[in-house]
């Protein structure tokens, strides 16, 4: 089983690079899902054809799959917004917005994390493409998966034994039952938990899951995607790809277009040093819109060659965040790098690492940005750096 996750910024070309990853796993012979989970489908229009809440064939090998939120919270929630929704009523709201609020904001977020889950754990697909929402919307998904999942799980355990040992009391009680959840809403929330949980260590297993991250040769979409190659690694979902869209073919370097054209080799050089040793693929600007089988088939091959699109494209090198005596620490895995050729310079919010021809730039997470280094080490391969 394997599984890609898709994000980057709006309208950078996830969807498009994720279907085209899509039809060529399928075409390669691996039974393969690929899934939207941005509220905003568009894989019917990407495919020209119907797609739905539920897994369709579009072509051979190959099925896709929008997820539908609110059918997901529909079936799996009601006894939890049943709750709520009499709660919130008898403190006075009114009906119709205690059902609305009764579900909780993140709620769909979870429900497709659900969603996903069961059809990673469902033996029909051998690779599952996920085409996720936006970076930030994204991250903030797959960190729900992190340990707060089980943290609320041992909080709804310890709920459920004090509700069950007060209810016979407080059930007598006139209004006071109203605040009484009974087991069914308890197992509500244990089954979503434990689910997200799961998700979550399969996301993290570098075998299983990547995270592949497009752009384009723009300013602002390179700093984005520097700031989530940063989370991804610090909260351990391994990056093996990014995939820089719609680079400028070589045909308009001349007239209107030459300053866009040397501006994006700039730009595309300063992508090559970021990134630390993560494979990178330019995709280049197509004559017309990838819609449609054969479009997308054209597309993978253009990106990904002879190349296995579900290989593990690059051994992700991991970084991670902690703190010792007061102080933050990052830890880079610098392998391959010799001491005496290592070099770590910062300019504002960046950390840049040389080393001999290579310079890779890290963007700090906002922990660190207002932080002095107050100390850096390399042994073994292995950079560590304090912060104040
Ligand atoms: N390499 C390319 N050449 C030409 N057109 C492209 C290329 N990649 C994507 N497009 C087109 O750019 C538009 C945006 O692409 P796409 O929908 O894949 O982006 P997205 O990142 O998924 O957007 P959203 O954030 O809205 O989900 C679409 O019209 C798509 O057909
Ligand atoms: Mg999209």
């Amino acid at each position: 089983m394997r599984l890609i996750l898709y994000t980057g910024k709006g309208g950078v070309g996830k969807s498009s690079i994720a279907a085209a990853t899509a039809v060529r796993t399928a075409e390669l012979g691996r039974r393969t899902l690929l899934v939207s989970s941005d509220l905003a489908h568009n894989l019917s229009d990407i495919f020209d054809t119907r797609v739905g809440g539920e897994p369709v064939t579009v072509a051979e090998y190959l099925t896709a799959l929008e997820i539908d939120a609110l059918k997901e919270i529909r079936e799996n929630w009601s006894p939890a917004q049943d709750y709520f929704a009499n709660l919130l009523a008898f403190l006075g709201v009114d009906d119709a917005i205690a059902e609305e609020v009764a579900l909780l904001p993140g709620m769909d977020e979870l429900f497709m994390l659900t969603r996903i889950l069961q059809e990673v754990e469902s033996d029909r697909h051998e690779v599952v493409i996920i085409d996720c929402s936006p970076t930030a919307g994204t991250l903030r998904h797959l960190t729900l998966t992190d340990t707060a999942c089980t943290k609320l799980q041992k909080m709804t355990n310890m709920k459920r034994k004090v509700f069950k040992l007060v209810r016979p009391v407080l059930n007598r009680v006139k209004g006071l039952r109203h605040f009484m959840a009974d087991d069914e809403v308890f197992d509500v929330f244990d089954h979503l938990l434990g689910n997200v949980g799961r998700l979550g260590e399969i996301l993290k297993n570098p075998d299983v899951s990547t995270v592949r991250l497009v752009l384009n040769a723009d300013r602002v979409a390179i700093a984005e995607t520097r700031r989530a190659f940063t989370y991804f690694g610090l909260f351990g979902f391994p990056v093996d790809g990014i995939f820089v869209n719609k680079v400028l073919p070589r045909e308009l370097a001349d007239g209107y277009m030459n300053r866009w054209f040397k501006l994006q080799r700039q730009l595309l050089e300063s992508i090559d040093q970021s990134f630390l040793d993560v494979n990178k693929f330019r995709v280049p600007l197509l004559g017309k819109e990838p819609i449609g089988l054969y479009p997308l088939a054209e597309m993978a091959h253009g990106i990904f060659g002879d190349h296995r699109p579900d290989d593990v494209l690059s051994a992700p090198k991991s970084v991670t965040m902690d703190q010792v005596d007061g102080k933050h620490r990052l830890v880079f895995s610098l392998p391959d790098v010799n001491k005496k050729d290592l070099d770590v310079g910062r300019k504002e919010a960046e950390l840049i690492l040389s080393a001999k021809n290579y310079t890779r730039v890290f963007s700090l997470p906002d922990t660190l940005i207002d932080r002095e280094i107050a100390g850096a080490e390399f042994t073994d391969g292995t950079l560590t750096i304090l912060f104040e």
